[in-house]
């Protein structure tokens, strides 16, 4: 089994990374086992078993308080202590909420995270961060935890629906922009093994310099910006991957790199990604949405803006340039 270690800034905090190409090859001992139900359905028979098994809806639906507050009540009668081990196997949603229970049950137990779906391996899986929704308003509860162990398992994106498949393939196509070209040709050649180790090598260098999202991390919300406008105004019709590679050549135009930005969206189509913003998703309704985005300060908001593979750079924009800059882009 390969193994891959990432420490993260905090001196006591370190993930190590493991990869195994069989289901039946996991490893992962349980005290507590969180089950995502679109996982248990399909693979119920090649999972180890445990005494103590939650079986959480799979999507968002995992992600609230009252899914929150069943953990933390089967938590206590499943009697965890500090030194037992919870494991979570899901996507991200599942995965988000399963360690935020483990980051509070007594102040934080092992975690381990089996991803399930290709965006959770590339992403959602590293960095220690876990969320819940409140109120339909995406991640506005959460901890920064990192899990001490994550199990890769590329056998899992054999059933994994397309649409699901493209939010993974579009998060890692970030990634390769963000920090490793390679990327894209493990990719195309459907070599998903090797595209994930390279997404988490590229993710985790970037958060063990900055495991709080201070700065570099922030890099790693390219196409972001966008991509929740298109999110939102589509009335989430649009999934969040499609939405972030519509953004990421936006992004490139507003800084004037036309020629990645022609690129980018010629390798994303060979990987089926759509990057062409609908018609009724207009400039209007997206600065209408930018203003209302909380995220923005007195001096502006900062973009990444992508100059090309491997160089992305953080650029704070006040109103007016943001403006000036969107509308170039936009036309
Ligand atoms: N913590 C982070 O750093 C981070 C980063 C990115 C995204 N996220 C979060 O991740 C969530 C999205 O996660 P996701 O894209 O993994 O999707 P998801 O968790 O919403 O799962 C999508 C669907 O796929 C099903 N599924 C999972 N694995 C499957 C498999 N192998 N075969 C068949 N079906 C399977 C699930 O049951 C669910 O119905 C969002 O809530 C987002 O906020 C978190």
């Amino acid at each position: 089994m390969k193994q891959i270690e990432f420490t993260f800034s905090r001196p006591d905090v370190s993930t190590a990374v493991h990869l195994v190409s069989r289901i039946t090859d996991i490893d992962a001992p349980s005290d507590f086992l969180i089950l995502d139900s679109g996982v248990k359905n399909i693979y119920e028979d090649s999972l180890f078993s445990c005494d103590n098994v939650i079986e959480l809806p799979g999507g968002e639906a995992s992600k609230t308080p009252d899914i929150l507050k069943r953990l933390w009540l089967e938590m206590g009668q499943a009697k965890l202590r500090r030194d037992s081990r919870v494991v979570v196997i899901g996507g991200g949603a599942v995965c988000d909420a399963g360690a935020f229970a483990a980051s509070t049950w007594k102040r934080g137990v092992s975690l381990t995270l089996v991803p399930t779906t290709l965006l959770c391996m590339v992403d959602a899986s590293l960095g220690g961060k876990t969320a819940v929704n409140i109120a339909g308003e995406k991640n506005q509860a959460g901890t920064v935890y990192p899990a001490s162990e994550i199990i890769i398992c590329p056998e899992f994106l054999q059933t994994l629906p397309s649409e699901e498949m493209v939010n993974g393939l579009a998060e890692a196509l970030k990634t390769a922009v963000t920090g490793d070209r390679q990327i894209v040709e493990y990719l195309l050649q459907k070599d998903y093994l090797q595209a994930v180790t390279a997404c988490l090598a590229v993710k985790g260098r970037i958060v063990a310099a900055d495991l709080e999202e201070t700065g570099e991390r922030r890099l790693l919300n390219l196409g972001h910006t966008i991509g929740h406008c298109i999110e939102a105004i589509s009335g989430f019709t649009i999934s969040h991957g499609a939405a972030v590679a519509m953004g990421i050549p936006v992004a490139a135009e507003m800084g004037g790199n036309d020629d990645f930005a022609m690129e980018f969206r010629e390798i994303a189509r060979k990987l089926g990604i759509e990057t062409v913003i609908p018609s009724t998703i207009t400039y209007q309704r997206i600065l209408k949405h930018l203003e209302s985005d909380k995220k923005t300060t007195a001096a502006g908001r900062i973009w990444i803006i992508p100059r090309g593979w491997e160089d992305c750079e953080q650029v704070l924009l006040d109103q007016t340039a943001e403006r000036e800059l969107l509308e170039k882009a936009w036309h």
